[in-house]
């Protein structure tokens, strides 16, 4: 199995090394920054820990070992089959990057970032070989949510989306094609729309926080961890996906009229959030709800799994 670069040793190059290194690769991981590494090995005990419950028989160890810290940038870049960009989000920083990646790695080698936000076009445009250069971008926290949306500019290869694409499923994310570039790619944009709208409610006085949290997670929420919007509106009425449409449509398209406006997030409003999120939830008790989030993700990952709903059943 070919190796992979890591090239940023935060939060996601932390959870790429592990999620490679328990598909089997050996995981090389760079950092200009050596206090990075420190933190990594907590993060990565956490991590292990969270993966353990969707799969009990882990083995911790092997993956550790298919890990190797503290990496030189050419070493990253020797022999590797993808190099997994996930520095800080700038722009300046990353196209620095990628050219030096482009210099450094055998031509077949993948360049991918992590960019949540910055499209590829723009981060490759000194790179001498873009045909290989890519986004992936993963979900939070991307450990127990194996997901990337990959996406190439006009200048990248079919042939290097084609093996990212099976890169990325044989090592046991669930990958999705982006066909063209789009600011937010697939995940943020639809993300995106729904906090806009949860703010547009909130800020217009229609529901409370609670209430907006509530619809989510004991409504939507349940059924959008295993069905997306298509399959949900397919199995709405009676004939299926045109028949839901066609019902609902009026009503629907009354409502994309109502939320077109843009939220102003201005400084007032966003201290209007903070003061009432911190009644809900103190600021000390948030580090125990982020553990309590990544546990339940896992416990219904593990339950998916269980009921034949897993990432390589689509
Ligand atoms: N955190 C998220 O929710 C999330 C989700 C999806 C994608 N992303 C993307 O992943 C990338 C990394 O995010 P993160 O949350 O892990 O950030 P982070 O701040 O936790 O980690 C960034 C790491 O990159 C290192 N670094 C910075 N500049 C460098 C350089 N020039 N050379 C080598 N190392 C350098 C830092 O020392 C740090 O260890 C960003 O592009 C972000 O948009 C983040």
């Amino acid at each position: 199995m070919g190796n992979i670069g890591i090239c940023g040793a935060g939060l996601i190059g932390a959870s790429w090394a592990i999620g490679f290194a328990n598909a089997g690769h050996k995981s090389l991981v760079y950092d200009n920054n050596k206090d990075s590494f420190k933190k990594f090995e907590l993060v990565c005990d956490q991590l292990l820990k969270d993966l353990t419950i969707i799969n009990p028989d882990l083995d911790v160890n092997k993956i550790k070992s298919n890990i190797t810290l503290d990496c030189s940038i050419e070493d990253i870049c020797k022999d590797t089959i993808l190099i997994q960009e996930s520095i800080v989000e700038d722009l300046e920083i990353k196209k620095k990057m990628f050219e030096a990646l482009d210099k450094l790695a055998p031509e077949n080698t993948i360049l991918a970032s992590s960019s949540s936000y910055l499209l590829i076009s723009k981060i490759s445009e000194n790179v001498v070989h873009k045909q290989r250069c890519i986004n992936a971008h993963p979900a939070l926290p991307p450990h127990v949510v194996p997901f990337v949306e990959i996406c190439g500019s006009t200048e990248t290869s079919t042939e290097i989306i084609k093996s990212a694409m099976s890169l990325y499923k044989n090592a046991n994310y669930a990958a999705i094609l982006v066909n063209k570039e789009t600011e937010g790619f697939v995940l943020n944009r639809l993300q995106g729309a729904l906090l806009n709208e949860a703010v547009r409610l909130h800020e217009g006085g229609y529901a409370s926080m609670d209430d907006i949290d509530i619809a989510l997670k004991h409504a939507l929420g349940i059924r959008w961890a295993f069905m997306g919007p298509f399959e949900i509106m397919d199995l709405n009425a009676p004939e299926g996906i045109k028949d839901s449409f066609s019902r609902y449509r009026v009503g629907i398209q009354n409502l994309a009229k109502q939320q077109n406006t843009v939220p102003e997030y201005s400084d007032e409003y966003l201290n209007q959030l903070e003061n009432e999120q911190r009644k809900r939830l103190s600021h000390s008790a948030r580090p125990e709800r982020i553990e309590k989030r990544n546990k339940m993700i896992a416990l219904i990952r593990k339950l998916k799994l269980e009921l034949g709903e897993d990432i390589q059943n689509g």
